[in-house]
């Protein structure tokens, strides 16, 4: 095992039962050594999104507590298990990498195989690449079910969001257009990325008809109202076009697509093109836009922010 000498204070964010923000408690850590095909990971940024205050608050499962709290980190190699390379291949202590999907990102450090280990490209930032891959990995599986293409038009709920901005950017590479719902302070970013705002809310159906007489090909659900659902349905009919990541049982009700991180085929498409995401994101072609970072004792103060829902970019802790 190649590592650096083992003198550190490691702390790290569980959440001792199920419910708000109460349940999350920093704790003293002793993170455990990397065996075969393991790596310890020093966090510099962990990323931070809904889930992970929502599988707290869902959870019911006793056997699962406590929970580890976040799935996405960045940050430099510590410790490489024996005759173990990371996914991106090589890898070295010292080395910049992230890493998703991992159990327990808020952390100062935390061993996570190895196959989900990836080289950090140079150009991006630490907070940045802590927060690339689950948002990411969930835009490209919601363009990927509902076949979005070339030429297609596309309805977007939730565009200025963290999902939405990485929706917006990847549907401009493949040459689909997008109309992406925001409040209109955010109209700006959903313009940035390639974007057509419409504001939500009150009538939002006859805006979205007037932005596209055309029509809509696909609806693309990053919010979860009945709105974003009834307007989806209303404006396109093949039910095997419009797809939400945050209304189950309406899908389940209404016959539309749903995915989720914790689906089988989920998993597997966006452990898939993790290492195609990376290289978009390193070469400047998929950007990760931040609002801010806090230092990782404030995570219950960064999860409350997060929870107001208009975050305006992505959150980082900093260990
Ligand atoms: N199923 C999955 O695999 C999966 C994966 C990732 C995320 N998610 C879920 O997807 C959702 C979005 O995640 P995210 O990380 O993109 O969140 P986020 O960055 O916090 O973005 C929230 C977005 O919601 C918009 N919004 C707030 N209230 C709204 C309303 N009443 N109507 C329409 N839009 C509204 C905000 O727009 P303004 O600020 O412009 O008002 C903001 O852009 C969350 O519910 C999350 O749990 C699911």
């Amino acid at each position: 095992m190649e590592c650096m000498a083992d003198t550190h204070e490691d702390r790290r964010w569980i959440a001792t039962a199920f419910g708000g923000l109460d349940v999350f408690e920093e704790v003293p850590a002793t993170v455990a050594p990397p065996g075969p095909g393991e790596v310890t990971i020093e966090v510099r940024a962990a990323g931070m999104n809904p889930a992970d205050y929502k599988h707290v608050a869902s959870g019911s499962n006793p056997a699962d507590l406590p929970v580890r709290v976040g799935y996405e980190v960045s940050g430099v190699i510590r410790a490489l298990g024996p005759d173990t390379e990371i996914a991106s291949g090589g890898g070295a202590v010292g080395d910049e990498v992230l890493a998703f999907r991992v159990a327990g990102g808020y952390a100062s450090a935390l061993t996570v195989p190895a196959k989900d280990v990836f080289a950090k490209p140079a150009s991006l930032g630490f907070p940045e690449a802590a927060n690339l891959l689950l948002a990411g990995s969930t835009a490209a599986e919601m363009l990927h079910v509902t076949g979005v293409k070339e030429g297609d038009t596309v309805l977007l709920h939730g565009a200025s969001g963290a999902v939405g901005v990485s929706v917006l950017q990847q549907a401009a590479l493949l040459g689909a257009t997008v109309i992406g719902t925001a409040g209109e302070s955010s109209f700006d970013v959903v313009r940035r990325f390639g974007g057509h705002p419409v504001a939500y809310g009150d009538g939002l159906e006859a805006r979205v008809r007037e932005a596209a007489p055309g029509g809509i090909d696909v609806a693309l659900d990053a919010v979860g109202t009945d709105e974003a659902v009834d307007v989806s349905l209303a404006l396109v009919d093949d039910r095997q076009r419009i797809v939400t990541i945050a209304a189950p049982g309406r899908a389940k009700a209404d016959g539309f697509l749903v995915i989720a991180g914790a689906m089988p085929a989920s998993a597997a498409f966006r452990d898939g093109v993790r290492a195609h995401l990376i290289g978009l994101a390193g070469d400047g072609r998929l950007v990760v836009p931040m609002a801010r970072t806090w230092p990782l004792d404030e995570a219950r103060e960064a999860l409350e922010f997060l929870q107001g829902q208009h975050p305006g970019g992505k959150l980082a802790l900093i260990p």
